[in-house]
């Protein structure tokens, strides 16, 4: 179906639809300190890199004589039939590559039945995605505040908004080191866009106001993070525009929030929303058995390295993935495994898939598209690859989803 989609068309696309392009293209639309924000990875770039390379390091074995006339890529994930395993993973800030930020995104899913996950550090909030996204599928992406009455409130926002999965995102409680964006001392902009949620929340403004964020004495305080701008340049920066940048701290202090919590933590959360809920950031087979003993609180893990924007040096999402699927505790238990970070194929969404993902979140090449081409630009990026991914299952003999395993696949340790 979607390979008639792509050759289907007498007009020549108004993208490219070679994947390689689309970075360059979105490289030359946007001003360069937003694209370096979103290109960016944590300190030497090793750990994108080695994203990208595990890909490379396993080869699809194609079969051939398979009858391959019915093709489908439809998957179920957490009790819902999706035509895809695409899924659009939570970015923030949106608005840095496009105007339209968050809504062109959110229309372009669900004009495409993709899930679409509400960052918290969106430029948007919470009710006007849901408004974009219509009845599109939604689910709500969580850096969890300091204060447990702005989380219990955010969670609401959500679920009455009709966010039906939560998503909880462990690995970023503070940045990573990323030199692209220290160099241009771009942060407390970039930060000041992407606190829509955190400024129409009721509780948030209601704190704020009280001066819940004006004690020097707590860490994590205004005072505390505007203390930190030694470089003359960037204390100007902060000046400039300070009252928004003072509530923009407020609120990163707020979604730092996580760097106090364990594991303890969760089922109080759990209280607090009737839905689903995923772990996102999960790298280590021992996180996921702790997650894999957490039914009735924790539903599934996104096993991700955040594109690679967090810690320096570290493993491969993908072998990650590898490690975990070989886990007989997490792969025997009740567990939802869905997967991000470098992929930018069809054939890396089929690679991440044999080896136990049941869907795959797609990042850095969404926000290409909405800087090519906003709502148009993003669907064109999810057209594309689900139609990559589906010619090159059925090229490979598989004609299914479910067909997918790890006997598909080779390792070739020369591209290690
Ligand atoms: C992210 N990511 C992210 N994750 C999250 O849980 N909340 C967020 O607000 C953001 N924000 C964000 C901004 C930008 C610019 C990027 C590139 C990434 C991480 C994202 O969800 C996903 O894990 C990675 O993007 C996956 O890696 P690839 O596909 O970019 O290689």
């Amino acid at each position: 179906a979607y390979q008639l989609e792509i050759y289907g068309q007498f007009n020549p696309p108004r993208y490219p639809t070679d994947p390689t392009q689309w970075e360059a293209l979105a490289r030359r639309s946007v001003p360069s300190p937003n694209f370096m924000y979103v290109w960016g990875s944590a300190t030497t770039g090793a750990t994108c890199r080695a994203n990208l390379k595990a890909f490379e390091s396993r080869k699809i074995i194609p079969r051939m004589l398979v009858n391959a006339r019915v093709k489908s890529t439809e998957v179920e994930i957490l009790g819902r039939k999706y035509s895809s395993p695409l899924i659009c993973a939570p970015v923030g800030v949106q608005s840095i590559m496009n105007p339209d930020g968050e809504e062109a995104t959110a229309k372009a899913c669900a004009n495409l039945g993709i899930p679409y996950i509400l960052s918290t550090a969106s430029t948007r909030s919470i009710e006007q995605i849901a408004q974009a996204s219509g009845d599109g599928d939604r689910w709500y992406q969580l850096y969890w505040p300091r204060t447990d009455e702005i989380a219990v409130s955010l969670l609401d926002r959500a679920w009455e908004n009709g966010y039906h999965t939560l998503v909880i995102t462990l690995d970023t409680f503070q940045l990573g080191y990323r030199p692209g964006d220290l160099d241009n001392c771009y942060l407390p902009f970039i930060w000041g866009q992407g606190c829509q949620i955190g400024f129409s929340d009721p509780v948030f403004q209601r704190l704020y106001a009280e001066g819940a964020y004006n004690d020097p004495t707590k860490p994590g305080s205004v005072f505390d993070l505007l203390s930190r701008a030694s470089n003359p340049f960037q204390a100007c920066k902060l000046l400039y525009n300070a009252l928004t940048i003072k509530k923009s701290l407020a609120w990163v202090s707020e979604i730092s929030g996580a760097t106090y919590r364990t594991w303890s933590d969760l089922p109080r959360l759990k209280q607090h929303w009737p839905g689903k809920i995923l772990l996102k950031g999960i790298q280590s087979v021992d996180d996921a058995k702790k997650a894999a003993q957490m039914e009735g609180v924790i539903d599934g893990i996104i096993v991700s390295n955040h594109g690679g924007r967090q810690v320096d040096g570290a493993i491969a999402s993908l072998d990650a993935l590898d490690m975990i699927m070989s886990d007989e505790t997490v792969k025997n238990s009740h567990l939802t495994v869905l997967f991000d970070s470098g992929i930018r194929t069809g054939s890396d969404a089929m690679k991440a898939l044999a080896l136990g993902a049941q869907g795959v979140l797609i990042g850095r090449p969404m926000m290409w598209g909405l800087a090519m081409g906003g709502e148009a630009g993003v669907e064109h990026v999810f057209r594309c690859l689900r139609a990559d991914l589906e010619l090159n299952m059925a090229l490979a003999g598989i004609t299914n989803i479910s067909d997918l395993n790890r006997d598909i696949l080779a390792f070739d340790a020369s591209s290690k």
